[in-house]
């Protein structure tokens, strides 16, 4: 039994480049072991995670990220069963926000900033796909 969950948070001020690799280190030691996949975005203060993997593993994870002191205002934006991963090449892979397009953000939004408050789960959704699509995600493994 597979699902998919996203959800989106606002970091605290303290987070910096240094905080963001400690969570991506921790994430590809921790991840494997669970079986979970997934992408992490982080932009402008906000944060906004992909989780593939078995329910219960999924949703215990979510549950330890939630109570993390690094980030607040935690939003679950879609959760879904799933036949098959999206994200399966990633422990944990990081969306690359260099390259970016405005393009692709204004195709979903009103305008070209990151914001997921803003925008339904089905949008944020969408625009993680492409993501991966165009390739903008690194950290193999
Ligand atoms: C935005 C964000 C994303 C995170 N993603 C993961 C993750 O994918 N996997 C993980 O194990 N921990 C993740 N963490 C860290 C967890 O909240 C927690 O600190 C960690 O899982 C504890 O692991 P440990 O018991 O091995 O020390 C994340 C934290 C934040 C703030």
């Amino acid at each position: 039994m597979l699902v998919r969950l996203m959800y989106a948070s606002r970091a605290v001020p303290a987070v910096d480049q240094e905080e963001l690799v400690a969570i991506l280190r921790k994430s590809k030691a921790n991840n494997p072991k669970a079986g979970v996949t997934g992408v992490l975005c982080f932009s402008e203060g906000i944060f906004m995670q992909v989780l593939e993997g078995g329910r219960t593993a999924v949703n215990q994870l979510y549950n330890r990220i939630a109570a993390d002191a690094r980030h607040s205002d935690v939003v679950l934006l879609h959760y879904e069963e799933i036949a098959e991963r999206r994200f399966a090449g990633w422990s944990m892979g990081q969306v690359n926000m260099a390259r970016l397009n405005p393009a692709l953000l204004l195709k979903y939004s009103e305008c070209a900033r990151l914001d997921p408050f803003a925008v339904s789960g089905k949008v944020s959704m969408a625009l993680f796909d492409e993501l991966v699509a165009t390739a903008a995600v690194m950290g193999q493994g």
